[in-house]
C-alpha cells in the first residue's frame, strides 16, 4: 500500500479511536467513509475482486471507478481504531456507477449507511469540492439538542451554538443543517443528507440519530463536529448550573465573521 494511503487510513484509525473515547461511537455506532481514488496505485488497481458485485441502490456515475475506504457494517470503532483493515475495506465502484466490489484486504461488508456517504461523494465530485472525508457519528449532546422541537428550526441550533464559544464559528462557518427523522441507512436520509449539504451546511444533524459531516479529510470532518458538540456541552453546563446562558450577541458574531472571513 502506498504511504499516501496508509497514512489516510492511519487518520481514519486516530478518528475512530476519539469517537469511543468521547462515548460518541457505542457498539457499532457511526461510520467514515474515505475517497481514495487519487491515492490509489498500480498493483492496488490490478488486484482481483474478494466479493462478487453488489448493488449501491442507486445509480452513481461520477463515481465509476473510484476507491473508497469503509467502516465495515456492524464494526466497532475502537475495534477500528486498532485495526482499520480488519474493521474496514477498500471498495472499487464499477464503472456503470452502480455497484462496488470488495478489493482489500478482507471482504468486510461496508457500513450500512453507504447510501448517504456514497450519494454525499458523487455530489462532492460533481461540484468539484475539495472534500474526501465523509464522518456520521452519534454525539450525545447534538442527538439531546434535537429532542427539543424548538432547536429543530432552521438555523436556530446553529445560532445558539455559534453564540456559545468564538471557536464554533471560526471552524465549523457554515453552522449546523437539519434533516427530519428518518430511517437510517435509507436513500431519503441520504436524498434529504444531499439536499441539506447543497444547502451550504458541512455538518448535517439526523434529528434524534447523529450527525454527517464532511470535509477535505476525516481529521477535519471530525474537528467540525467537535467544536459544535463542545459549544452544546457549554450551553448544558449552564442550564445545569441553573440560568440560560447569556451567549454572544449578534454584533460579536458578526464582528468575528469579518475579522475571520467567515462565508456566513
Ligand atoms: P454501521 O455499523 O452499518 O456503519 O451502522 C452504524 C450507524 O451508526 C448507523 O446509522
Ligand atoms: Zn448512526
Amino acid at each position: 500500500m502506498r504511504p499516501a494511503l496508509k497514512a489516510e487510513i492511519d487518520k481514519v484509525a486516530e478518528v475512530a479511536g476519539y469517537l469511543w473515547q468521547k462515548g460518541w461511537a457505542e457498539r457499532n455506532g457511526g461510520n467514515i467513509t474515505v475517497n481514495v481514488t487519487e491515492l490509489v496505485d498500480d498493483a492496488l488497481r490490478a488486484m482481483p475482486a474478494i466479493s462478487p458485485a453488489r448493488p449501491i441502490g442507486q445509480t452513481l456515475p461520477r463515481l465509476a471507478d473510484c476507491w473508497f475506504y469503509c467502516k465495515g457494517t456492524g464494526r466497532r470503532m475502537r475495534d477500528l481504531a486498532r485495526a482499520p483493515m480488519a474493521n474496514g475495506s477498500l471498495i472499487r465502484i464499477l464503472p456503470a456507477g452502480d455497484a462496488y466490489e470488495i478489493v482489500a484486504d478482507a471482504p468486510v461488508t461496508p457500513t450500512s449507511e453507504l447510501p448517504s456517504h456514497l450519494a454525499v461523494h458523487d455530489w462532492l465530485i460533481a461540484t468539484g469540492s475539495p472534500y474526501r472525508a465523509s464522518l456520521h457519528t452519534h454525539p450525545i449532546e447534538l442527538v439531546a439538542l434535537t429532542h427539543g422541537r424548538p432547536w429543530l428550526e432552521k438555523d436556530a441550533a446553529t445560532r445558539m451554538l455559534w453564540s456559545m464559544i468564538p471557536e464554533t464559528k471560526a471552524f465549523c462557518p457554515r453552522g449546523l443543517g437539519i434533516v427530519p427523522y428518518m430511517l437510517p441507512s435509507s436513500v431519503e436520509l441520504a436524498e434529504a443528507t444531499l439536499r441539506t449539504l447543497a444547502d451550504g451546511y458541512d455538518v448535517v444533524m439526523w434529528e434524534k440519530h447523529g450527525v454527517f459531516a464532511v470535509d477535505v479529510d476525516i481529521m477535519d470532518a471530525f474537528d467540525q463536529v467537535d467544536v459544535l458538540n463542545k459549544a452544546a456541552q457549554i450551553y448544558l453546563a449552564a442550564k445545569g448550573m441553573g440560568f440560560e446562558p447569556e451567549g454572544m450577541s449578534d454584533a460579536q458574531l458578526r464582528e468575528l465573521s469579518v475579522a475571520f472571513h467567515l462565508p456566513k
